[in-house]
């Protein structure tokens, strides 16, 4: 497993254009998640190479913390060379996505498409199981269409050697919409022995705490609620710790900011991919006490201009 025997991890969940490398680093430095996942990677069916040069530079383990690759793709063999490719490159835990409701994913039969074709998942996740020589683990929504689709696919990944399941109770037409229905995770952990990570909708500490006591669920996976304030994982570990208030909330958010920005001009290049990238974290900023510190700091057209902007908050 990525984390420690008899620990209750607390995970960052894998979020296409947001956990790269640098990000990932800062989340560590500043809070400490157990278990960091990459951004999905996708594995190519057409190319000869599986995986891009950039999704081979994102492997890059962050120092201190275990990594999980994610990995997306819609053929067994593919996935499972993919696989073999990651853990040549230093990989030792391995995810497959079978969630993302978006885009390719969803029109073709992988990620969240795939689980249209049970048959599918069964293949892969078996392909997969029998390369991986660390953890193997699957992050999956409640069904296509139906949320109780999952209860179907249990003693497959139990039986196939899946290490632990990620369940996040939306289903993938439901998209982002409506919340995330952790009863069902909760029926989940019921039904299976596997280790269930609960994920979706986690926006503070109390309710995280709350979630791993009523579903039972063997730890946590933080994403948009992290993503802006990942001191997060901080106050779920210490129930004594509380949130500050608005004013040092902002500047603790500059800091992190800051921090990302630095992290950001070392791994991306030019003013306007950068501010497109740390822009697309703002977009996690949901709490109100926000609202004025991001409405500034999206107006920002130079990261000059915005580094300067995140000291006034400071
Ligand atoms: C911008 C964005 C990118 C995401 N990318 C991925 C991804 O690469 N792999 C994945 O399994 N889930 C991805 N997700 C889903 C998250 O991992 C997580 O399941 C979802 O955000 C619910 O958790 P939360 O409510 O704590 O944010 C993404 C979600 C968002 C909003």
């Amino acid at each position: 497993m990525p984390w420690p025997p008899g620990s209750v991890p607390l995970m960052l969940a894998p979020m296409q254009g947001l956990t790269n490398r640098a990000l990932r680093q800062v989340q560590y430095d500043i809070a400490a998640p157990d278990v960091l996942f990459t951004e999905f990677i996708r594995v190519r069916e057409k190319t000869p190479r599986l995986i891009s040069a950039v999704d081979r530079a994102e492997v890059q383990a962050t120092a201190g913390a275990p990594l999980v690759a994610q990995i997306i793709g819609q053929s067994a063999e593919r996935l499972a060379q993919a696989a073999v490719e990651l853990q040549q490159c230093g990989v030792r835990h391995i995810n497959l996505n079978l969630g993302c409701p978006f885009g390719r994913m969803v029109s073709g039969s992988s990620g969240g498409a795939m689980l249209r074709q049970p048959e599918l998942v069964y293949a892969c996740v078996r392909s997969l199981r029998r390369v991986v020589t660390g953890s193997f683990s699957v992050k999956v929504r409640a069904g296509f269409d139906d949320s109780e689709q999952i209860f179907s696919l249990l003693p497959m990944f139990a039986g196939e050697g899946v290490d632990f399941i990620v369940v996040h109770p939306r289903t993938v037409v439901q998209k982002y919409a409506g919340s995330a229905d952790h009863t069902i995770t909760a029926r989940v952990v019921a039904a299976t022995a596997l280790p269930v990570i609960a994920n979706g909708d986690v926006v503070c500490a109390r309710q995280g705490r709350e979630l791993l006591r009523d579903s039972g669920a063997a730890g946590l996976m933080l994403g948009r609620a992290a993503i802006a304030d990942p001191l997060l994982f901080q106050r779920l570990r210490r129930p004594d710790c509380a949130a500050a208030d608005p004013q040092q909330r902002r500047a603790d958010a500059a800091r992190y900011l800051t921090r990302l920005l630095a992290g950001y001009s070392d791994i991306f290049c030019g003013d306007q991919q950068i501010l497109g990238k740390i822009k697309a974290v703002l977009a996690c900023f949901s709490d109100v006490c926000f609202d004025v510190m991001v409405f500034k700091l999206r107006r920002c057209r130079s990261v000059a201009a915005f580094s300067s902007e995140l000291r006034r908050w400071q």
